[in-house]
């Protein structure tokens, strides 16, 4: 018999609509040429969108920015009329920048499905695809067996946390990193290491900490390894995971070698903890899917959780990690159209050139960087100190590396036409988080506006 459902989702008449719809939006996408100033005879009407919204939600936002819903390629279209040159891509949800046709086209398909938000109850076609196709790629280079859908990076830690202390339990405590980042839930902010991002909030007690990997200390990983091993020695058996992000994000871009993991993690073998990889900011990021591939550690990992460039959330665990029934489970898995989309970045991404040594993420990170040590080298010199980072995920730190000049930095960049945002605790540091599309010539415009931007503030 064939199902009615197939013959929507093979129908040539809806591929054609969808094509066409998609294509007309791309037509007049192309106007987008570059970045363009503000325009005076919008400011007025911008300024009153951006009250509305901070109105609306109580709280300002960090720019004047409300999108038009036009952008091509890097570049995005905002309601004050200016074009911005996007770096940072909702803090890495927009792998291949605004209006990319196959993603735009994935995602109308999505929407035709009959429910616009799947569950975990009733599942589609777009959920089975996503979780077999996370749970093939994880498994390439690790023990990682089965993935579950979230909607948020948060969510998915959440998840990774109740797997790891039920299979260890009654183990409760986890070691985390100082200046990790882990998300915005109670547990998650507790697990974050920054005192702004939890004012009022009570300490559980429950999370241990040892220093990332800092290559000016030659006694880096002995000094590390002996704190973790200290913390297992006072904690016998109420350590239920190791919570590590592969590079650290919103702690300053920091790289750690393969070096540093493996001795923690041996440790962690020895007694019963989960070795968890929150790559909710690397994934798709460092030119493997996973980070855990570029660094060669997957043999060890029992979880792994991601996010953002997904357009989903997911939580990936081992068999032994596999929760009994009850332990996980929450009304929302995705919407239709993101589930659909989360699967094309992923076809896209291993099917268009971009993962590998040689692959397009490589080459964008070395241009990238090339030319910000360029710049730190001649005109801006000594003022883009320290470029670095892995893949699409780069740093630099600006200026004297202060929270102030740095913050100043952004808003400048930002009216000069490049929209990018901060990291790290001291030396304050410049973060890219650069689109997988952006082209030679679309670098060339970043450096002119860093340059200017820069030396605007020298
Ligand atoms: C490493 C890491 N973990 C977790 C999160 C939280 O993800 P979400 O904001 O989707 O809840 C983030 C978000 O920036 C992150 O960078």
């Amino acid at each position: 018999m064939s199902l009615i459902g197939s013959k929507i989702a093979e129908s040539s008449e809806i591929k054609n609509l969808v094509n066409q719809l998609t294509k007309a939006v791309q037509d007049i996408n192309q106007n987008i040429e570059g970045p363009r100033d503000v325009d005076p005879s919008l400011e007025k009407n911008n300024k009153d969108l951006v009250d509305d919204v901070c109105n609306s939600r109580g709280r300002p936002l960090f720019y004047p920015y409300i999108g038009t819903g036009a952008g091509r390629g890097p570049y995005v279209e905002l309601h004050d009329g200016s074009v911005k040159l996007d770096l940072i891509n909702g803090i890495g949800i927009h792998i291949f920048g605004h209006s990319h046709p196959e993603l735009m086209a994935a995602t109308i398909q999505g929407a035709l499905s009959d429910i616009i938000v799947q569950g975990n109850l009733q599942p589609n076609d777009e959920y089975l695809k996503l979780t077999r196709r996370l749970a093939e790629i994880a498994s390439r280079n690790s023990r990682l067996k089965h993935a579950w859908l979230t909607t948020s990076g948060s969510m998915a830690n959440e998840n990774a946390l109740k797997m790891a202390r039920q299979k260890n339990s009654p183990a409760r405590k986890v070691i985390a990193m100082k200046a990790a980042f882990a998300g915005r839930t109670t547990m998650m902010a507790e697990i974050t290491d920054n005192p702004a991002f939890k004012q009022g909030l009570p300490d559980y007690d429950e999370v241990l900490r040892i220093p990332f990997y800092d290559r000016n200390d030659p006694q880096s990983i002995e000094k590390s390894v002996a704190l973790f091993k200290e913390h297992v020695e006072k904690n016998k058996n109420d350590i239920c995971a190791f919570i590590f992000e592969p590079m650290q994000g919103e702690g300053g871009y920091n790289v750690a070698p393969r070096e540093f993991f493996i001795p923690l993690f041996e440790i962690c073998r020895e007694n019963n903890i989960a070795i968890w990889a929150d790559e909710v900011q690397t994934f798709c990021r460092t030119g493997e899917f996973f980070a855990f591939e570029t660094l060669g550690i997957g043999e060890y990992i029992d979880l792994c959780t991601v996010a953002k460039t997904l357009q989903n959330g997911a939580t990936l665990f081992t068999e032994e990690y596999n929760p009994q029934p009850g332990l996980i489970a929450g009304t929302f898995s995705g919407s239709s159209p993101t589930l659909n989309a989360g699967l094309k970045v992923l076809d896209i991404l291993e099917n268009e050139g971009y993962l590998g040594p040689e692959g397009k993420i490589a080459k964008i990170h070395n241009e990238f960087i090339a030319m910000l040590n360029r710049l730190n080298e001649t005109s801006c010199k000594g003022l883009l100190q320290d470029a670095g980072g892995m893949g699409l995920m780069v740093a630099v730190t600006p200026l004297d590396g202060t929270k102030e000049k740095m913050l100043e930095l952004l808003k400048v960049l930002y009216k000069n036409g490049l929209m990018t945002f901060g990291c790290g605790r001291g030396p304050f540091r410049l973060r890219f988080l650069l689109p997988a599309i952006m082209s030679t010539e679309d670098i060339k415009i970043a450096e002119k506006i860093i340059e200017k931007s820069v030396l605007e503030m020298a």
